[in-house]
């Protein structure tokens, strides 16, 4: 008896303490919940080796998502945990809802040489120097008072686009339209800023000079490089080695990119400390007169040069291979084509070119943008988000420092999202007839632009450049693929990115009034 009540209390005991252990295992296990699944792979060195073996780097993380069958996963890449996110919940929980948190980006040897020690916008982390620049960006440059006085030069380019494309009509009408395409937002941009689209002397009315073609490829390069998995972006005790190439690329091309930029800049503050200039013309004259609260300058030299690089790197690419990817598969869905040339006929006609101020009117032709930005981003990532303390996201913890890469492509062509989402089909982006499309997604179902407090502040300019040359293509000329070939274009992409694996040429007739395309050759 005395022996059974000791025993049944010490079994009292002991199954409180289980129960008591249980309970503190659960809380904190609650604590802290587990990482993303993914791979650590080695101390040191993470998964960086084996991401080495799988070029691209994209493909070989996507081929892993589907295989664990995630929408977030976690590759430790060197000491880094790096976080892909291909469901737009999550997206939206990172930028929207825990925007605060995710408000840096990575310091990491190709970013730092990019901006030249963090001197722009984009690459900054959340310091002043982010805010003052991206102050400087959104308020003193892209600005809708901005946007209106900017307003002449975009049209000059416009203008030069149609032309460049109407005399190769004439010859054999074969367009190569990336090289068009890539050239118009170059020379746009460099109007903007420099108020010239040509760095050589003269021959403004022939073929891209060579000096275009050696900035505009500097341009690419740099994109290409940038955040680009590189060695000494996630084994920095290795940089000095440089045993993957990335870095002497990068300054390579950042030296060819400014050899064109820099003497236009050094010459242009010598022009206003003389005097010699006294009338705000471009970009390039704003970035020189911005003033602080003491009346002084409020960009150095350093920083003009450095934020007029970082211009290029963010106007070029985007535009030109949105509407690349979107006039091939127009031209492979004649219906398409044929519908946005309606939309062109009715709201412009053919007597005139289109303009920016009938751009509202245009919803087809912006959903054919649109949709090129889902199914074919020119980056398979958006910039890396990096957090600034521990936190969770979906249940899943990730800690500070975390690189968070949402996948601009995954999420694009997430089947829970997107019916069909292979096909090209910009209907799916009209809600309702009366609706404004916008080629942003705040909702970050696709992302193009981004949103957020590090969110794209050149949508409008941005917007505009892409359906410009859009509707100025697809107005101005009729598209077909090139004779005495397959009727269809090849649309593959390249293997190492995202954009189309041939450039894109294509058989163009003008298809207006005469007397528009006379008008522009005087
Ligand atoms: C179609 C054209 C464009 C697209 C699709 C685009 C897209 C993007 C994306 C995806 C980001 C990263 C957002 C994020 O980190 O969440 C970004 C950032 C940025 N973009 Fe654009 N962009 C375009 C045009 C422009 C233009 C014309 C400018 C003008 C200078 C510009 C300036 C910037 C800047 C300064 C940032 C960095 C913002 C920050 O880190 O605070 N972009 N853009
Ligand atoms: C870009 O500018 C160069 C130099 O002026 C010119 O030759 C070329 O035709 C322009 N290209 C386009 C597409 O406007
Ligand atoms: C700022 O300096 C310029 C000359 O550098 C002068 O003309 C202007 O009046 C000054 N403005 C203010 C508010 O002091």
């Amino acid at each position: 008896m005395e022996t059974g009540t000791t025993s049944f209390c010490i079994n009292l005991c002991l199954l409180l303490a289980l129960c008591f252990a249980t309970k503190w295992l659960c809380l904190k296990k609650r604590k802290t919940p587990p990482l993303p699944p993914g791979l650590m792979g080695y101390p040191i060195v993470g998964c960086f080796p084996e991401m080495m073996k799988n070029k691209p780097t994209f493909r070989w993380v996507q081929q892993l998502m589907q295989e664990m069958n995630t929408e977030i996963a976690c590759i430790r890449l060197g000491n880094t945990h790096v976080i892909f996110v291909t469901s737009p919940q999550l997206a939206r929980e990172l930028l929207r809802k825990q925007d605060v948190i995710f408000a840096s980006r990575a310091d990491v040897l190709s970013a730092r040489l990019a901006s030249n020690g963090y001197l722009t916008a984009i690459f900054s982390p959340n310091c002043d120097q982010w805010k003052k620049m991206r102050r400087v960006i959104a308020s003193g440059v892209l600005s809708p008072t901005m946007h209106q006085w900017l307003h002449n030069k975009r049209s000059k380019e416009v203008d030069h686009l149609v032309k460049y494309v109407f005399k190769q009509s004439l010859t054999n009408g074969l367009v190569n339209v990336r090289v068009a395409a890539q050239h118009y937002c170059g020379n746009m941009t460099r109007k903007l800023i420099f108020n010239k689209r040509f760095f050589g002397t003269g021959m403004e009315d022939g073929d891209p000079g060579m000096e275009e073609e050696d900035h505009l490829h500097g341009v690419f390069t740099i994109l290409k490089y940038v955040y680009g998995f590189g060695i000494g972006d996630y084994l920095p005790w290795l940089e000095v080695f440089d045993l993957d190439g990335h870095k002497r690329i990068i300054k390579d091309a950042l030296k060819k990119v400014r050899k064109y930029q820099d003497p236009e800049i050094d010459q242009r503050v010598e022009m206003w400390q003389q005097g010699m200039k006294k009338i705000q013309e471009d970009i390039l004259d704003v970035f020189i007169n911005l003033k602080d609260s003491n009346n002084n300058s409020l960009l150095s030299i350093e920083e003009i040069k450095a934020e007029i690089t970082e211009f290029m790197l963010a106007t070029i690419d985007n535009p030109s291979n949105a509407v690349e990817w979107a006039l091939a598969e127009m031209i492979n869905q004649p219906d398409i084509l044929d519908r946005a040339c309606k939309e062109l006929d009715q709201v412009v006609g053919k007597d005139r070119l289109v303009d920016e101020s009938d751009l509202p009117m245009l919803n087809y032709v912006k959903v054919c943008a649109k949709e090129a930005f889902r199914l074919h981003p020119v980056a398979a990532f958006n910039v890396p988000h990096v957090s600034i303390k521990d936190t969770t996201v979906g249940g899943y913890f990730i800690p500070k420092d975390s690189h968070v890469l949402l996948s601009r492509r995954g999420l694009g062509r997430n089947s829970r999202v997107w019916k069909d989402p292979l096909i090209y089909k910009p209907e799916r982006h009209i809600i309702n007839k009366d609706s404004k499309v916008l080629l942003v997604d705040h909702e970050l179902r696709m992302l193009s632009f981004s949103t957020g407090r590090r969110g794209c502040p050149g949508i409008v300019l941005g917007s505009t450049m892409t359906i410009m040359l859009l509707a100025r293509l697809i107005q101005g000329f009729s598209w077909t693929a090139p004779p005495n070939g397959p009727s269809n274009i090849d649309l593959v992409e390249s293997d190492g990115g995202l954009l189309m694996a041939k450039p894109l040429v294509a058989h163009a007739v003008a298809r207006l009034e005469p007397n528009v395309y006379l008008k522009l050759m005087q």
